[in-house]
């Protein structure tokens, strides 16, 4: 099974943005984690990250027929954008989308996500531990 993990804007400064509210593991951090999980869960995952809402676009719709399962964190880009909204719609992966904060508790403007319309589930405020969560979640119920 393969699952495509994809970090929107500013993910990559983890450990150095507003640690009171992403924390103080680095973007680093978190690439070992994806990669102990898939090892634990017996999943390839292949991470990428970008600043630039077209590029994740890109990336998505290259996932089509290669990838079983997507893990997306938008970032910013999920309270605005149409475009990730679109390209995961046009693909029909199954996706998950995480939060390392629980946008819920933050700015009115961070509880509207456009991703997580075509996402079947949603993780929030879990920290890291959040992408653990979904590449297991996609692998109990798409693994093979
Ligand atoms: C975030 C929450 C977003 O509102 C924010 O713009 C981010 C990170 C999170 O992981 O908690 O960059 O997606």
């Amino acid at each position: 099974m393969k699952i495509l993990v994809l970090n929107g804007p500013n993910i990559n400064m983890l450990g150095i943005r507003e640690p009171g509210i992403y924390g103080r593991n680095s973007f680093s951090d978190l690439l070992d984690l994806l990669k102990e999980t898939a090892r634990e869960a017996g999943v390839e995952v292949e991470q990428y990250q970008s600043n630039h809402e077209g590029d994740l676009v890109d990336k998505i719709q290259a996932a089509y027929g290669k990838a079983d399962g997507i893990v997306i964190n938008p970032a910013a880009y999920t309270h605005t954008s149409v475009a990730i909204l679109d390209a995961l719609k046009a693909v029909s992966i199954p996706a998950v989308e995480v939060h390392i904060s629980d946008v819920d508790a933050r700015e009115p403007f961070r509880q509207v996500s456009y991703a997580g319309l075509a996402c079947e589930k949603t993780i929030k405020g879990r920290g890291l531990e959040g992408y653990r969560e979904a590449i297991l979640y996609l692998k109990e119920k798409y693994g093979k």
